[in-house]
């Protein structure tokens, strides 16, 4: 289990953001450093197994021993409700190189709990027991097989039954984020519930949900008392988080300066090579922005906003000075 996450040492992953932490992205959050772990965007299974190269076109780390070029471990993750169907695509990712296989019962959107995926599974306990047996089964052991899961579809409670079907089913870990699908993206996370699984499981226990600043991560780690963490849109609203939360845990990390023009010129490198149309890059740089602004963390996106295409967007960044950060 080369990059599994273990009950005694700390670890802090990227959350998979679907549209948001594709493979450019992650290379750049790798690069800037902290994360120990990261974990893709949810891969549909749905009545086939995909080809070997659509998994590989979905995780671009399958060409390069499932790690970011600067070396941060990825995990797969599949969401569907088809035991063989993704027992057979984690067995292919797998086989592919996959670091690990994440399942994920959580995705709250409309289509996905209409194809009996995400988080409608979160009503039926025994279909996650197996599911993750199915998977576990199929996939070599020294592979991690993990679950992600919400507190329950809409009865919070539901998260000790079906975080212990992901246990008896063979989880390596669970990672929870604290809402139910019903509670949708609406602040707080409810963190309680993740501290009793950490007090009484054998296996590591991600606390994931809301974390924007240190003081947070502090509050969280309070109530959970966990030594993993997933964090995902406060890693876009401020990057240097990070860096902080990885200086608590005791994670390797380098000393970052806030950088948001290094940063926007780098994804750009990272992602124009990958995409047929510029535009959706400056949707991407904009997408990114916008979570920054919301926070407080990086004035001037007002007028970026209005930026039509990359090159108006660079020039505005670069050329008229409303780049005013915050001091952090
Ligand atoms: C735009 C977006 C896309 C997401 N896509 C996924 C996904 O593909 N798989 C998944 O398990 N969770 C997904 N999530 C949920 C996040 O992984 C995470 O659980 C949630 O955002 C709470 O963490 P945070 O407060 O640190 O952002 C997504 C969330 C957002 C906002």
């Amino acid at each position: 289990m080369q990059h599994a996450l273990q009950k005694d040492q700390p670890a802090l992953l990227l959350a998979p953001m679907e549209g948001v932490t594709d493979s450019p992205m992650r290379a750049l959050l790798s690069e800037m450093g902290g994360f120990s772990h990261m974990v893709t965007e949810f891969f549909r299974v749905n009545q086939l197994v995909p080809p070997a190269k659509i998994l590989v076109r979905h995780m671009a780390e399958l060409k390069t021993k499932s790690c970011t070029a600067s070396g941060t471990p990825v995990f797969l993750q599949l969401l569907g409700g088809n035991p063989e169907r993704l027992a057979e695509t984690a067995a292919l990712g797998a086989k592919l190189g996959a670091a690990g296989i994440d399942l994920n019962f959580g995705c709250p959107a409309p289509t996905v709990n209409r194809h009996d995926g995400g988080a409608t599974l979160l009503l039926y306990p025994e279909r996650i027991l197996t599911i993750v047996k199915a998977v576990r089964a199929a996939v070599p052991s020294p592979i991690p097989v993990s679950v992600k899961m919400r507190l329950g579809f809409d009865d919070p409670t539901s998260i000790y039954k079906n975080a212990d079907m992901a246990l008896q089913g063979g989880a390596s870990w669970i990672t929870v984020h604290g809402r139910t699908k019903s509670q949708g993206y609406k602040p707080p996370a409810y963190w309680e519930a993740i501290g009793d699984l950490v007090k009484s499981f054998p296996i590591p226990i991600v606390a994931n949900g809301e974390i924007w600043t240190i003081d947070d991560f502090r509050r969280c780690r309070d109530v959970t008392n966990a030594k993993h963490y997933m964090i995902g849109r406060g890693a876009l609203a401020n990057p240097l988080l990070v860096q902080q939360i990885a200086e608590e845990l005791g994670l390797p990390h380098q000393p970052t300066e806030e950088n948001w023009l290094g940063w926007m010129d780098r994804f750009a490198a990272l992602a124009l090579p990958l995409s047929t149309n510029p535009n959706y890059v400056v949707k991407r740089l904009k997408q990114w922005l916008r979570y920054a602004d919301q926070r407080g963390n990086f004035q001037g996106f007002q007028e970026l906003k209005r930026a039509e295409n990359l090159d108006a967007f660079m020039h505005t960044l670069h050329g008229s000075g409303v780049v005013n950060l915050r001091e952090v």
